[in-house]
């Protein structure tokens, strides 16, 4: 928080450009086999299915935010990917009837960068920053006074001839998104008014998810078509919806193009997606903590290594799924698998005897 003025080069302060890494990308009409998540995107709160707690203290916030014809509180929206944070950022500017410019973290390196989309900004405007957990020190310490008191300070020159100079920036809100709201700085988590956390989706939200989908897609399914490609979904939207499109094919080819319940099973097992919706990297998890390591607990890293994933991907994607399902457990020396886990892998016992036949 010291750093309230930040050393901008002349060149950063004169001409905040954005272009060169394209930070922000605007929501515009699109095209849906161009931009398939954003084409099935719904725009208000009516079409939002799910996380019905989280939308109706939002409705009030908003609602309270038009009354006092105020912008909305700082937000901040965590969980697992794919359970809707961006999509709910654009519906809340929808409903507000304001601007949503949209980035994330890993492109506002620079802080020319920052500055820029600051400055670019109009009065009630919100400014959506995905995986903010990411963003360096200096882009935090720009946002600080951006948050708090909506101005930016900056320095301009070199050394003897240095000058700071206070710049006004319009109320704003911002909406920051993460996988890891652990790894959020205290100051930067404090300066969000309204903190959230999005649930995975049961099987029959996803099924809603997965009709209406399948409507704007003009692909035909019925209600246990619906529900079977939903229980191997991971609880999680974005899964569901690419789903929904990869049925879709196998039932364009193999059947008449309408996806039924027994149409969603074989293709799936096709997919090798598996009733608890694991995947091959999911299951090949497991199975290395099991028989490679008589079950944990071990290190991520070794597994990352050993099973050819990055760290990264194996924390934000497989993990969290299979933490929630009770087959994987995180203790201080690494990951477990539960004795939902060895079941769910046809492993007859909680230790892996190399006498065992496994099913997979
Ligand atoms: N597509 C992705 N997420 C969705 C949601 N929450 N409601 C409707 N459609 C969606």
């Amino acid at each position: 928080y010291l750093a309230m003025s930040i050393i901008a080069d002349d060149n950063d302060f004169e001409k905040p450009k954005i272009e060169k890494k394209n930070p922000v990308v605007k929501p515009e009409a699109v095209d849906c086999d161009k931009n398939f998540e954003n084409c099935i995107r719904p725009k208000s709160f009516d079409t939002y299915i799910g996380q019905s707690a989280l939308k109706d203290t939002l409705k009030i916030t908003i609602k309270a935010a038009q009354k006092r014809e105020k912008p909305l509180d700082h937000l901040l929206f965590y969980g697992p990917p794919g359970l809707g944070k961006t999509t709910l950022a654009g519906v809340i500017a929808q409903e507000m009837g304001v601007e949503i410019k949209i980035t994330s973290a890993p492109a506002l390196e620079r802080p020319r960068d920052i500055i820029g989309i600051l400055m670019s900004l109009q009065g009630g405007e919100i400014l959506f920053i995905d995986e903010i957990h990411r963003l360096n020190k200096v882009a935090e310490e720009i946002l600080y006074p951006a948050m708090e008191d909506f101005y930016l300070d900056m320095t301009t020159g070199k050394s003897q001839t240095v000058k700071t100079l206070r710049v006004p920036l319009p109320k704003f809100t911002l909406i920051g998104a993460t996988t890891k709201a652990g790894e959020l700085s205290g100051p930067l988590r404090d300066r969000f008014g309204i903190i959230h956390r999005l649930e995975f989706y049961t099987d029959e939200e996803l099924a809603q998810v997965i009709k209406r989908t399948a409507g704007i897609l003009e692909i035909e399914i019925d209600e246990k078509g619906a529900l079977a490609i939903a229980r191997r979904s991971r609880g999680t939207p974005r899964i569901a919806n690419r789903l929904v499109k990869r049925v879709s094919d196998y039932a364009l080819v193999k059947h008449d193009g309408k996806i039924t319940e027994d149409i969603a099973n074989k293709s799936l097992d096709i997919l090798k997606i598996d009733e608890f919706g694991l995947d091959t990297t999911d299951r090949c998890l497991l199975k290395l903590i099991i028989e490679k390591y008589e079950g944990g607990p071990v290190g991520i890293e070794t597994i990352a290594a050993a099973i050819g994933e990055d760290v990264r991907t194996l924390e934000d994607v497989c993990e969290p799924f299979l933490l929630q399902a009770g087959l994987l457990q995180r203790t201080p020396r690494g990951r477990k698998v539960s004795p939902a886990g060895y079941r769910h892998l046809g492993y007859k016992t909680g230790k892996f005897d190399t006498n065992q036949q496994t099913l997979f």
